[in-house]
């Protein structure tokens, strides 16, 4: 879809890192930007910043693991704008545990802000996109992550390949339809995803994660063993310059660092050997 000046960005995590960057990218593009975030103040300050390319702004704050807020979000968007052409599903959390040790309330968290969250934008959004009249796109945030396993980030993984399947899968469902699908899928970005447990919230008390969960993995630091070749860091900035590239070239897998497709190869090769075997017998 081609970008233009006017149209309508909804992005949720607009008050960090790729978020944020998406959000300036489209603003210079002379688009309206809604800036979702969980973090009200980030929200704003990402709206406020924005006013300097001229185009409106609103800064919506909004927890996408809860449905009645993501609605919300869509009902500001259609007060304001009516229309929505970029929906960038962005906002997600990660966690470096390994998965023997992840309790429910990890799972919880992770699953509810990265794939619930989206399925709640898609859902409340969907309606909009197939009754107005201009063409709109969905960018769903995986990660490489959601393409190859990472280890000691298994919650994470598991998510991610969730949003690549989901986002696979709307693709073709809407396929020949006014509304294109991209998911964007990163290596590593200087952002502050490391940090995410600032964010951290439980929706049940059942599951209720243990103050000492949150110190031990509050640092913001990256405890991974990536080899060198991975943890090549991109900017945000870069980030959204390549996907919005990617939208306007209608490309369904947005990626971002090409050293990942050793890695990615490792895992298809594997189980093409695997078909190859079943075939045999
Ligand atoms: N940084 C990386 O290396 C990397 C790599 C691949 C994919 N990603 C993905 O990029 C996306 C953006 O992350 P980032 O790296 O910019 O991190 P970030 O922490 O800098 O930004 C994430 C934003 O999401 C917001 N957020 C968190 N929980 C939320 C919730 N429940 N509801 C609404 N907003 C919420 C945060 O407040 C923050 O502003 C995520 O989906 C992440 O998984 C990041």
């Amino acid at each position: 879809m081609k970008l233009k000046a006017g149209q309508v960005a909804v992005i949720t995590g607009a008050g960090s890192g790729i978020g944020e960057a998406l959000a300036h990218a489209c603003a210079s593009r002379g688009m309206h930007v809604v800036a979702a975030d969980i973090e009200r103040n980030a929200a704003e300050r990402t709206a406020t910043a924005l006013r300097v390319h001229g185009g409106k702004t609103l800064a919506v704050a909004v927890n996408v693991a809860h449905r009645d807020e993501v609605q919300h979000l869509a009902e500001r968007t259609r007060q304001a704008f009516g229309e929505c052409h970029l929906l960038c599903n962005n906002a997600g959390v990660s966690i470096n545990r390994p998965v023997a040790e992840c309790s429910a309330a990890d799972w919880e968290w992770v699953w509810s802000v990265n794939v619930t969250g989206i399925t709640h934008a898609i859902e409340a959004f969907m309606p909009m996109l197939k009754r107005q009249n201009a063409a709109s796109h969905i960018i769903n945030t995986a990660s490489m992550a959601g393409l190859v396993p990472l280890p000691g980030f298994g919650a994470y993984v598991a998510s991610k390949y969730a949003v690549v399947g989901l986002s696979e899968v709307l693709h073709q469902e809407l396929a020949g339809s006014s509304i294109g699908v991209s998911i964007l899928c990163p290596g590593v970005v200087d952002t502050r995803i490391f940090a995410s447990e600032r964010n951290r919230f439980d929706r049940s008390e059942g599951l209720a994660h243990t103050q000492a969960d949150t110190d031990a993995h509050h640092s913001g630091s990256m405890e991974t063993d990536f080899d060198d070749t991975y943890s090549r860091m991109l900017s945000p900035q870069k980030v959204a310059e390549i996907t919005l590239a990617a939208v306007e070239k209608e490309h369904l897998y947005v990626a971002t660092h090409p050293e990942w497709l050793a890695l990615f190869k490792q895992r298809s090769d594997t189980i093409e050997s695997v078909f190859g075997g079943s075939i045999a017998h």
